[in-house]
């Protein structure tokens, strides 16, 4: 397969079309960002350990059953994904009060919630990715009823397995965002990177973060928190 022209520079990852046209080649960057671009630090290493978690957490959802873009790890920065049409929703899970969610009500970060709970919000960087409601999702034409119900079920299952890996890992899934497309078919699947920039990871017995939050709060160093979450799922697969 050869990697052609690019099609998307985002903040963490660069989109290449290839030689098929339903099939993209990703490479992840060596750059971290936080307030919507506004913090912005190259940090050496960093796509490499999002690649490699990346694709390891798509082969656990694989072995789960659970459908995505993802097909293979290329190097350590690149991976081969399915071309999908993005839909332009961030679809956030929370199982525990932490960030904005936090925020939004007057809440102390650590409550779990005695069920999870699924947030959408409109990607558009100039808008700063407001939070919106099914309504508005409908209103903006985004996506059908049955749709938005298909996605909140896909978050909730795909949250189901994800708590159940990180457990095994001794980190608790406090939240995350997950990004879908239709493929060529129309289906519903899943897209974009599970990572520590997209997902609050605690580490069960300290509480630790492992994960974005010590870079957007200056409260530790990215590589090596990264580097632990990625040590701990290869420490996983080799136990296996
Ligand atoms: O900031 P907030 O509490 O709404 O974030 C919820 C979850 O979604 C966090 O795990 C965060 O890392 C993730 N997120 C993301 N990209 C965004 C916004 C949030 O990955 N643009």
């Amino acid at each position: 397969m050869k990697r052609n022209g690019l099609i998307y520079a985002g903040k963490a990852k660069k989109l290449f079309l290839t030689d098929d046209e339903q099939v993209l080649w990703v490479e992840y960057l060596d750059q971290a960002t936080a307030l919507n671009g506004l913090k912005k630090d190259k940090v050496i290493g960093k796509g490499q350990l999002n690649n490699k978690i990346t694709s390891r957490i798509f082969d656990y959802l694989t072995e789960q059953g659970i459908d995505h873009h993802f097909i293979q790890q290329k190097s350590p920065t690149e991976q081969i994904i399915q071309r999908l049409q993005i839909i332009p929703l961030e679809v956030v899970v929370r199982n525990v009060v932490a960030g904005s969610f936090a925020k939004r009500f007057g809440l102390e970060e650590g409550q779990e919630l005695e069920q999870p709970i699924v947030e959408f919000y409109f990607k558009n960087d100039a808008l700063d990715d407001p939070f919106i409601n099914d309504e508005h999702v409908l209103f903006l034409e985004i996506a059908s009823k049955e749709e938005i119900a298909e996605l909140k079920q896909l978050a909730l299952e795909i949250n189901h397995v994800l708590r159940q890996l990180f457990d095994q890992l001794s980190i608790l899934l406090v939240d995350f965002k997950l990004e879908f497309g239709r493929n060529s078919q129309g289906k519903i699947t899943l897209g974009d990177e599970i990572s520590p920039d997209t997902c609050r990871l605690w580490d069960k017995e300290t509480s630790r973060h492992l994960d974005k939050d010590v870079y957007r709060r200056n409260i530790g160093e990215i590589v090596s928190v990264y580097e632990e979450v990625l040590d701990r799922l290869e420490q996983l697969k080799g136990g296996k």
